[in-house]
């Protein structure tokens, strides 16, 4: 009886204990009349940042980009592109033959170093210049005067496709002298500074219109733009009649939403746990982009990191030691996350993984560590989704459609890698907006071409047709 008693014994512990784990595990779990009032604020956020009195407090910032056709085929020739902002920064040469399909790409991937990122402005640039002078040596193509696209993935205010002033800083940079300052006027400088070449700066775009864009060249009903990567983002062709911050009442223009900064007026705070207040309180932009750190790939490492924190204090992860490498900021990334909640993978398997980022489990822990990040990035491609719903029902009803079809053209990492972030997100939109027929169309490499192809737009629309 005595061995009974302490099975019993042991068995209520790990009930106990099970209770525990499933009580953080809840604080993620979204019921429906969650996601609908998620994507109803949502909506609410798009129309005061559209209106002009509203505009200025609007969290969710709707910025004009001055995008307004989309490509029709005839575009061609040699575009230069830069891509600063995802996960990695590349300089790419792209040609555009007449015709779709036909865009052939070079490309070359430059490291910019944490304290480039964080140094100052100027630093920032010139290591950019110093790339494209590599790139251009290294393509033959030093002396070449090529027409250049700017995709910079940050919010920016735009009065023209040319011009483009830096709001904030988002994600991991922070360079100082930048915010306020039109990006291309300072890319403009530091190719002065160097004094090597002349390039002639076309258009800056964001990467979710890069990413329409590019989708767009093939299918003409692709209006929307999202990025599910290191940030997250959404754009959409917009109703110029909506836009008051535009003069312009005919035809469509983009808007880049920057719904990154949705709930920062605390309209979220009935879904935010102490784990994303952990998460943004260490970020380097507390308060800002709250929607974007429980969405994006550079923040949902850090959740899953800092609810096991709290389950290894309360005794119920890693025998309850906190261990060094368990404190160290960013190693769950993206890549990992996606391995531990891949189906294929069996537990021993988990248990490696958690051992190549130094830490030791047990059995137990891994199943532990696979349902927290399950739970997280769920949440994620939930919310994801809702605020997706939005729009596709803002568009369903500008047009006083029954029925909507429509196409999203999607890049990013977590979409891209993660085993069931882009799934749950397609249900999700479907569930939230089912009068709307969503296709998606995944983006290759939407952030080079795209801005290439808006670059090639915007020099057809400034030059009248030679042919
Ligand atoms: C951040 C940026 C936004 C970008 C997104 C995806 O949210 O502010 O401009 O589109 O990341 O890269």
């Amino acid at each position: 009886t005595k061995g009974a008693a302490m099975v019993t014994a042991v068995a209520s512990r790990v009930q106990a204990q099970r209770k525990q784990i499933d009580k953080v595990l809840a604080l993620f779990q979204l019921t429906r009349e969650h996601l609908v009032s998620v994507r109803d604020k949502m909506r609410a956020e798009f129309e005061y940042g559209l209106q002009k009195k509203t505009h200025p407090l609007a969290t969710v910032k709707m910025l004009p980009t001055y995008v307004c056709g989309m490509p029709d085929g005839t575009e061609k020739g040699k575009y230069l592109a830069l891509d600063l902002g995802g996960t990695n920064f590349r300089v790419l040469l792209v040609k555009i033959r007449r015709g779709r399909r036909l865009v052939r790409m070079y490309n070359k991937i430059f490291a910019i170093p944490l304290e480039i990122m964080q140094g100052t402005g100027e630093e920032l640039f010139d290591h950019i210049v110093q790339c494209i002078a590599d790139f251009l040596d290294y393509m033959g193509l030093k002396g070449a005067q090529l027409p250049l696209g700017f995709t910079f993935s940050f919010p920016c205010r735009q009065t023209s496709i040319d011009k483009g002033t830096l709001i904030e800083w988002t994600k991991g940079f922070k360079a100082t002298d930048c915010e306020g300052e039109d990006v291309v006027d300072m890319l403009r400088e530091a190719i002065k500074r160097r004094n090597e070449f002349d390039l002639d700066i076309v258009a800056v775009v964001n990467d979710t219109v890069g990413t329409m864009m590019t989708c767009g060249h093939e299918d003409p009903n692709c209006e929307i733009g999202l990025i599910a990567g290191t940030g997250s983002n959404m754009c959409y062709m917009e109703e110029m009649r909506n836009i008051e911050l535009v003069e312009e009442n005919e035809g469509k223009m983009c808007i880049n939403t920057e719904w990154g900064g949705f709930g920062d007026n605390g309209c979220l705070d009935d879904i935010w746990t102490q784990y994303d207040k952990e998460v943004d309180e260490g970020s380097l932009n507390p308060g800002k982009q709250r929607y974007e750190k429980m969405t994006s790939g550079m923040y949902l490492g850090e959740i899953v990191r800092q609810i096991l924190i709290d389950l290894t204090k309360q005794g119920l992860l890693f025998r309850g030691q906190i261990s060094e490498r368990l404190q160290t900021r960013g190693i769950f990334e993206t890549k990992f996350l996606s391995q531990i909640e891949s189906d294929r993978l069996a537990l021993l398997q988990v248990r490696g993984i958690l051992q190549q980022l130094g830490l030791d489990s047990t059995c137990e822990d891994s199943i532990v560590v696979k349902e927290v990040c399950g739970a997280v990035s769920r949440r994620a491609a939930q919310l994801c989704g809702s605020g997706l719903a939005a729009v596709v029902e803002k568009r369903r009803e500008d047009q006083e459609l029954e029925h909507l079809r429509i196409t999203v053209g999607v890049d990013g990492t977590l979409y891209k890698l993660h085993p069931h972030f882009s799934r749950i997100l397609q249900e999700t939109v479907k569930e939230l907006a089912p009068q709307c027929d969503v296709t998606f169309m995944l983006s290759e490499d939407g952030s080079g071409k795209g801005a290439a192809l808006i670059t090639a737009v915007a020099k057809r629309l400034q030059q009248p047709q030679k042919e």
